[in-house]
This record gives C-alpha cells, sequence and structure tokens, in this order.
C-alpha cells in the first residue's frame, strides 16, 4: 500500500471509514470485525472513527470501542495504525446530531475517547464540527492544550472554512496535521479548503467520498463518466472515484466507509489504479 503523510506519521493512502458500522443499520459486531480485519490485511493504516458513530446515548463511543477490539484480536501487528477519532458532536439518543465545541467538554471527551482506544495517546484527535454557541478559537484552543500535555499525537479539524484552517493552524503553532471534509462526486463545495490544504502541505480527508452510506452504491448510476472509465479499467464506479480523489493532490487521503470485507478490499485497491490526464478531466467535469 502506497503511504501519504499526515503530519509526520506515514499511514496508507487510503482509510478506513469506520462510521457505517457503528450508526442505524450497522451489522452486527462479528461482520465489524471481520471488515477491519480485512482493511489491515490488505495495507490500510489509517481508520477514522469518531466517539459520537453511535445510535443512541446509551452506547457513545461503540464505533471506537469496537476498533479497539478489532485492533486487540488481529494476528498481525498493528503497531503503524492510526487510528484517528473526533470530539465535538453529542448524539442525544432521538437520532439527532448535537454540537459542543466548548474547551471543557473537549477535554472531557477526549479523556472518554483514550479510554476506549486503550492508548496514552490519540493518533489523530478533529475537532468535529464548529459549535455557534462556542468561540471556535477556544475550541481550537482545546486541542493546542490536548497536544500540549501528550494525550494527541496529531490535530486536525472537520468541517470547517478556509479561515477555520488558517486560524487553526495559528492557533496550534503551525502544528495543524488534518483537515476533514465532506468531498465526492457529489459534494465538490469544500474544493477551496482541499486546494489550501494542498498549499500549506496539510492532509486533506474527505469525508463520505462515496457520497455517503445510502447513495455510495448508486455513484456509477448517477455519475455516469465515474461508471463508463471503470468499464474501461475493469474496475468499480467507487474504485474510479477513490482514485480521481487520490490523484487530485498527495495531500488527498479518502477514508471510504465501509461494512463488509468486499467492499473495503475495492475501494483499497484503488492505490493500484492509475487514471490518464484525459480520465481526470473528464471526471472533474462529470
Ligand atoms: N467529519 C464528518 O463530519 C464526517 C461525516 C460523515 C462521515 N465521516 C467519515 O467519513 C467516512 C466515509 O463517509 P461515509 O461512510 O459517510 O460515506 P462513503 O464513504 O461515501 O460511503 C460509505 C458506503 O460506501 C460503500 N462502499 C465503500 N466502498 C465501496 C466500493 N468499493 N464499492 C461499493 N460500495 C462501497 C459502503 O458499503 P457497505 O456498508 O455495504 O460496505 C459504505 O456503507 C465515514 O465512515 C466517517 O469515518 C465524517
Amino acid at each position: 500500500m502506497q503511504t501519504r503523510h499526515i503530519g509526520d506519521v506515514a499511514v496508507s493512502a487510503i482509510g478506513l471509514g469506520g462510521m457505517p458500522m457503528s450508526v442505524e443499520g450497522r451489522p452486527d459486531e462479528t461482520r465489524s470485525i471481520a471488515t477491519i480485519h480485512a482493511a489491515l490485511d490488505a495495507g490500510v493504516t489509517l481508520i477514522d472513527t469518531a466517539d459520537a458513530y453511535h445510535i443512541d446515548a446509551s452506547d457513545v463511543g461503540h464505533n471506537e470501542n469496537l476498533i479497539a477490539k478489532a485492533l486487540a484480536s488481529y494476528a498481525g501487528d498493528t503497531s503503524d495504525v492510526l487510528v484517528a477519532t473526533k470530539g465535538g458532536h453529542t448524539r442525544p439518543g432521538d437520532g439527532s446530531w448535537d454540537l459542543d465545541g466548548s474547551p471543557d467538554y473537549l477535554k472531557q471527551a477526549c479523556d472518554a475517547s483514550l479510554k476506549r482506544l486503550g492508548v496514552e495517546a490519540i493518533g489523530l484527535y478533529q475537532f468535529h464540527r464548529p459549535d455557534p454557541k462556542v468561540d471556535y478559537a477556544d475550541s481550537i484552543g482545546a486541542l493546542r492544550d490536548l497536544l500540549d500535555a501528550g494525550k494527541i499525537r496529531l490535530a486536525g479539524i472537520s468541517n470547517a472554512s478556509p479561515e477555520q484552517i488558517r486560524l487553526s493552524n495559528e492557533i496550534l503553532g503551525g502544528r495543524l496535521a488534518g483537515v476533514q471534509n465532506q468531498f465526492s462526486p457529489a459534494y465538490r463545495g469544500s474544493e477551496p479548503e482541499l486546494v489550501l490544504c494542498d498549499e500549506l502541505g496539510i492532509a486533506f480527508l474527505p469525508w463520505s467520498p462515496l457520497g455517503g452510506i445510502a447513495k455510495a452504491g448508486d455513484l456509477g448510476s448517477k455519475f455516469a463518466p465515474f461508471a463508463e472509465i471503470g468499464r474501461r479499467h475493469g474496475v468499480s464506479p467507487q474504485q474510479v472515484c477513490i482514485s480521481w480523489l487520490l490523484a487530485k493532490s498527495p495531500v488527498v487521503i479518502p477514508i471510504p466507509g465501509s461494512s463488509r470485507q468486499e467492499t473495503i478490499r475495492d475501494s483499497a485497491a484503488a492505490v493500484h489504479l492509475t487514471l490518464t490526464d484525459d480520465e481526470l478531466s473528464t471526471l472533474d467535469a462529470g
């Protein structure tokens, strides 16, 4: 597996998104653990999660617990696996998503994630989403304190604007390691953030890169060029999509979600697919 960098840490160029294994419609634990093991077998060394990937308030951290269990039960070496988690979103239990970006809450949430993941320092800790009730600089100040205290190895932000990226990097003293924003054939609105990350050398992790859990299967029917180019290469439209994202910049590290061994194997194989400049232009246009 090719590698890319988040800060000074080399990770697989394609990560595994953990969300489909813990939110509504999730599979049973045996299938999820087999999916995570299949990702590791394929050379994936980046797993993205969040404390809020669960269904109701009684199972906060479901996805973090699952990942910790899968890593502990894996037969191979997992010392180079970076688990990227997030804090700042809460789920009260009625299906909705709430926000708490207050420094006290973020520090508490980080301590709880450390416990669930069973590590001394979190690989990459990302502020999940700006909370309009809290000054953004105060939320990022909490990340800086966590970095300085050694509780997190790398700091990242998510759902951020270019201004928030610049401000965060300043508050963190140039140590902003990752930005996770939505980017897919269906949603290209984070192009300015991607371009800025490329300029600053900050990893850009596109979330819902295939269009999201409910829509990923329809990518080829909704975006014909991805299906056509896939047919030409004998691969799935989803693999074409991940290869297209990788080609956008060396800072891009897609994190396709998966809840089946087949899908993560197929996505991880996108590192072997090289698209021509003409094909990339066609995909950019459609
Ligand atoms: N920061 C944020 O605010 C935020 C928001 C949303 C998501 N995320 C992160 O981003 C990750 C990815 O986003 P996502 O899971 O929402 O959406 P996604 O990656 O666009 O789509 C996930 C779905 O794609 C299917 N899939 C994956 N590879 C495939 C392939 N090669 N062929 C066909 N289908 C394939 C999977 O199906 P199966 O389930 O059948 O395997 C999965 O359910 C999440 O898991 C999460 O870690 C972050």
